[in-house]
């Protein structure tokens, strides 16, 4: 963890109750990636987290943001993991339920060699954890290895952690 990543998400971070739907509260982070040092000492905790890794994958949406950032900063390429019915076929696909709806996250099937990859896994929030759960899945059935995930914060009272893998969770901030 870094103190400063840590301070940054603590203090910019928008709350917003009965969003998207009653009784979620909801944690908006786009202020913390809009501010330069915020931004650069959440980016530099997550590469800490994989030094190893050879490709970061991001989730759609805002862990988009984070997997480009990270992906740069550790000279690997990156893969947006994303919702269902955005990618051609033919693709790996993963049905999961959300602390509000159930979706789908889908990677391509083709195109880019997965085997033995060390991925390291970002999104914005962790909460029930059936998002990381799925896009970790992809990257495994894909024949993968998932190094680490992590996360800009975590709502530890959900116990989304329990639903993970066998790999390290990074969180900056746990609530
Ligand atoms: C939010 C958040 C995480 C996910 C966490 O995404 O960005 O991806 O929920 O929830 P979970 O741990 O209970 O699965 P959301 O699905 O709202 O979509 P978005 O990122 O496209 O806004
Ligand atoms: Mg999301």
């Amino acid at each position: 963890r870094s103190a400063r990543a840590e301070d940054a998400v603590r203090r910019l971070t928008r709350w917003h109750d009965d969003f998207p739907t009653p009784g979620v509260r909801f944690a908006d982070l786009t202020p913390v990636f809009a501010d330069s040092a915020g931004f650069r000492a959440v980016l530099d905790c997550f590469a800490a987290c994989a030094p190893d890794a050879d490709l970061v994958a991001g989730v759609d949406a805002r862990g988009f943001l984070l997997g480009a950032g990270v992906a740069a900063t550790l000279g690997t390429g990156v893969v947006a993991v994303r919702k269902a019915g955005k990618l051609p076929p033919p693709v790996i696909s993963r049905e999961y339920t959300l602390e509000y709806g159930s979706a789908a996250l889908e990677i391509p099937a083709d195109g880019i060699d997965l085997a033995g990859r060390k991925v390291l896994l970002l999104d914005d929030v962790l909460a029930t954890g059936g998002t990381l759960a799925a896009a970790a899945e992809l990257f495994l059935a894909a024949g993968a290895e998932v190094v680490a995930a992590a996360v800009v914060l975590e709502l530890g009272f959900l116990n989304g952690r329990e639903r993970q893998g066998d790999y390290p969770v990074t969180s900056i901030v746990k609530l």
